[in-house]
C-alpha cells in the first residue's frame, strides 16, 4: 500500500498560472522582438506605500541593536498591528473584535490553504465557479472530494444561488476574483442565514475589500446579522498595500464560531485555529508586521488610497475601451478585475491564443478558474497605466475585435 497522499493525484497537473507562463515564455522565445503587455496575473506594479517602507527602515535598525533586537514574535502577530487593524478596518464599520480574534499570517493564500486543518475529510464543501483556483485544489489535497459548485455566469448576474443540499465549508470571496463582481448585504445575509441554519461555515475572502466604491456594499461578513456565528474571514495587505513580496495578511476567528464535535461538545474555531497555528506557524517577521502597521498610520491611508485609485482608474479606462468596442464585460468597478465575454465561436483558450499570438497581450483564461469560467477571459487593472492604454489601443486596431 502507497504511503503516498494520493490525493494530489486528483489534481490538475498544473498551477493555472503555471501553464500561462509557459505558453507566454514559448511565446517570446518565438517572438523576441514583440513588446508583450500582461493584464494577466494579478500582481501589482506600484511601489510599497511610504509609510511602509519607512517603517520597515527603522526595524531593522531595531534589529540591528542589542537592546532592540527581537527574535520569535507572538504566532498570532503583535498586538500593535492587532490593535490597527480592529480599530481601523473594522471598528468603523460597527464590528468590535478582541485582539485574540485576530491572527496575523503570512497572505491570504496560505491561510484559505491552511484553514483546512479544522476540517474533516468528509466535510462538504462549496465553491462557487468560477473560483479562486486555491480553494479546490487545497481542499483536494486534504482528501475532500465532496465539492458542489455554484455556478456565477452572466446569466444570473454573478449572484450564486444557495446550495439545493447540504453544504458544510462554503468559500466566498467579494469582491470576486475572477470576475470582478461583488454582492450586495442582502445577498450576503442569504448566506450568513443558510450558514445559521444548516450549522455550515463561511469561509469569506476579503482579500480585494479596498477596492469597493459603491456605497452600502458590505467591506466585512461582519457587517451582516449574525456572521459572527459562522465566519471566518481572510485579509491580505497584498492588492491593498502592494505586500505580493512582502507577504502579510490577517485572518478573523470569531470566538462565537462553534462547531459540535461527535461526542456533543461544543468546540471553538478560534481555539482551534490557535493551536493550529502554535503548532505549525512561528509568526510573520517584525519587520513585516512594522510594515503593515504603518499603512494605518494618516499617512499609510494616504497612500494606499492613491494606490487603489491608480488602479481603479486602469479598471475604469480599460471597461470604458472595451465597452465602446462592442465587447460585454463585467466587474471592474468595485474590484481591479474585468471579467470580459469572448467573441462567439471562441473558447477561453483559443481567445487567450489569439490575444498573445496577434496581440502580444496575456490574460486569463476564464476557465482556468473552472468550468463556469469557459466563454470568458480575466483582465486584471494592476498594470502600468502605459500598458493598460496600449493594451486597448491595441485592441481597438485589431481588425477582429468585437462581437
Ligand atoms: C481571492 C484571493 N485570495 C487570496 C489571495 C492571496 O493573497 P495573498 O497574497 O495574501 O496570499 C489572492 C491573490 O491573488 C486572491 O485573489
Amino acid at each position: 500500500m502507497s504511503f503516498l497522499n494520493e490525493h494530489f493525484l486528483n489534481l490538475p497537473e498544473n498551477y493555472l498560472f503555471f501553464d500561462i507562463a509557459a505558453k507566454v515564455k514559448a511565446f517570446k522565445l518565438q517572438n523576441p522582438g514583440a513588446r508583450v503587455v500582461s493584464l494577466g496575473i494579478g500582481d501589482v506594479t506600484r511601489p510599497l506605500p511610504a509609510a511602509a517602507v519607512g517603517a520597515m527602515h527603522r526595524a531593522v535598525d531595531e534589529m540591528a541593536r542589542a537592546e532592540t533586537f527581537r527574535g520569535y514574535g507572538p504566532e498570532q502577530g503583535y498586538g500593535f498591528l492587532r490593535e490597527a487593524i480592529i480599530e481601523t478596518d473594522f471598528k468603523p464599520r460597527g464590528i468590535s473584535l478582541d485582539l485574540d480574534e485576530v491572527f496575523v499570517s503570512d497572505g491570504a493564500k496560505s491561510d484559505c490553504g491552511n484553514i483546512g486543518d479544522l476540517f474533516s475529510a468528509t466535510c462538504r464543501v462549496g465553491v462557487t465557479d468560477p473560483v479562486y483556483p486555491v480553494y479546490v485544489d487545497s481542499n483536494v489535497m486534504g482528501g475532500r472530494s465532496a465539492i458542489s459548485c455554484f455556478p456565477v455566469t452572466a446569466d444570473n448576474h454573478f449572484v450564486p444561488a444557495l446550495p439545493d443540499g447540504r453544504v458544510d465549508l462554503i468559500y466566498l470571496c467579494y469582491p470576486n476574483n475572477p470576475t470582478g463582481t461583488v454582492l450586495t448585504g442582502e445577498q450576503l445575509k442569504l448566506w450568513v442565514d443558510y450558514a445559521l441554519e444548516q450549522g455550515a461555515v463561511l469561509l469569506f475572502d476579503a482579500a480585494y475589500e479596498a477596492y469597493i466604491r459603491q456605497p452600502g456594499i458590505p467591506h466585512s461578513i461582519y457587517e451582516i446579522e449574525g456572521a459572527r456565528r459562522v465566519a471566518i474571514e481572510l485579509r491580505s495587505f497584498s492588492k491593498t498595500a502592494g505586500f505580493t513580496g512582502v507577504r502579510c495578511g490577517y485572518t478573523v476567528v470569531p470566538k462565537e464560531l462553534t462547531l459540535t464535535a461527535d461526542d456533543g461538545r461544543k468546540v471553538g474555531l478560534n481555539a482551534l485555529w490557535n493551536r493550529r497555528q502554535c503548532t505549525k506557524f512561528n509568526g510573520v517577521s517584525y519587520i513585516t508586521q512594522r510594515a503593515a502597521e504603518a499603512i494605518y498610520t494618516p499617512q499609510g491611508q494616504a497612500e494606499i488610497r492613491a494606490t487603489v485609485d491608480y488602479y481603479m482608474n486602469n479598471a475604469a479606462y480599460m471597461k470604458q475601451a472595451l465597452v465602446s468596442l462592442g465587447y460585454s464585460v463585467y466587474g471592474g468597478d468595485n474590484a481591479p478585475y474585468l471579467w470580459l465575454r469572448v467573441p462567439q465561436g471562441e473558447t477561453s483558450w483559443s481567445f487567450f491564443g489569439r490575444l498573445l499570438r496577434e496581440l502580444a497581450i496575456v490574460t486569463t483564461p476564464g476557465v482556468g478558474f473552472g468550468a463556469g469560467g469557459e466563454g470568458y477571459v480575466r483582465l486584471t487593472a494592476f498594470g502600468r497605466r502605459e500598458d493598460c492604454r496600449e493594451a486597448m489601443d491595441r485592441l481597438a486596431a485589431w481588425p477582429r475585435t468585437g462581437q
